[in-house]
């Protein structure tokens, strides 16, 4: 299906992929730094933002094979980078596994290349008929917020903190339960991960507590090239909660592709 996007900035090519249930404002923070240099393409993932909203289970291969189409449409066939955080990670790892002809650099942020545990996915099913009994996101925004943002970003920046909630309440019921049960049946990539060559950035927010560092030096250390670098003051959202520091990590990255 057709996404809807913003497409910003002189250069080579940088699709952003976001998180759940967020959309692609979440990358304000990198237009006018990352996007001065480099092309910014930044979808809204199905279901949320501006992009269509269909019914069933939103799979990380599905998304990945949207992203595939707005890149055909704009007649993108060369390779370009791609990066994702959280969800959008996960979706950038099927990219990755799905289309590696595609990708000349990747960068995995606050995400995971595990599957959900049975429980997880337990949890999420719930979630999503909690939301569809709710015909709301807030169940899922209440259950996420306090685990979003680390304690810096809740305490100095509360605009963010308003904006993002705000962001992800508009998030319709089918599209938080379609992405909800989309990841939990989404394959463990692990064993992948010593077949993607290509160059990859591994960023954290420091105090990330939905998908910790730890799980994170995992993952870099099984990608055969792979850096990894861990963003202070922030929690899961670290391009946005410390932007300077994420910022200057992605143009390192991205500055050193070949
Ligand atoms: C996200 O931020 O995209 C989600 O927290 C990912 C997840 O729930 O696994």
């Amino acid at each position: 299906m057709l996404l809807a996007y913003d497409d910003n900035g002189p250069g080579p090519v940088v699709v952003l992929l976001h998180g759940f249930p967020l959309d692609r404002t979440m990358w304000e923070a990198q237009q006018s730094t990352v996007g001065a240099t480099y092309r910014l393409i930044t979808p809204d993932l199905r279901g949320h933002g501006q992009s269509a909203a269909p019914e069933g289970i939103y799979t990380m291969d599905d998304m990945a094979e949207d992203v595939i189409e707005l890149l055909n449409s704009l007649g993108l066939a060369e390779p370009l980078v791609v990066g994702g955080l959280s969800m959008g990670g996960y979706v950038a790892l099927a990219l990755a596994v799905r289309y590696p002809q595609r990708l000349r650099g990747l960068m995995l942020m606050d995400t995971r290349a595990t599957a959900d545990s049975a429980e997880a996915a337990q949890g999420r099913e719930e979630m999503a008929q909690r939301v569809l009994t709710a015909n709301s996101a807030e169940p899922v925004v209440k259950a996420m917020l306090p685990k979003l943002f680390c304690q810096a970003t809740r305490l100095n920046r509360p605009n963010v903190v308003a904006r993002m909630e705000e962001r992800m309440m508009r998030t319709p019921p089918r599209a938080v339960a379609g992405a909800l049960r989309g990841m939990a049946v989404r394959p463990d990539r692990t064993a992948d991960l010593p077949r993607i060559h290509v160059p990859t950035l591994v960023m954290v927010g420091a105090e990330d507590a939905i998908t910790p560092p730890a799980e994170s030096r995992t993952m870099a250390q099984a990608l055969p090239s792979a850096r990894i670098v861990e963003i202070p003051d922030a929690g899961h959202l670290a391009p946005l909660e410390n932007p300077a520091a994420a910022n200057a990590a992605m143009l390192n990255f991205l500055d050193s592709l070949p």
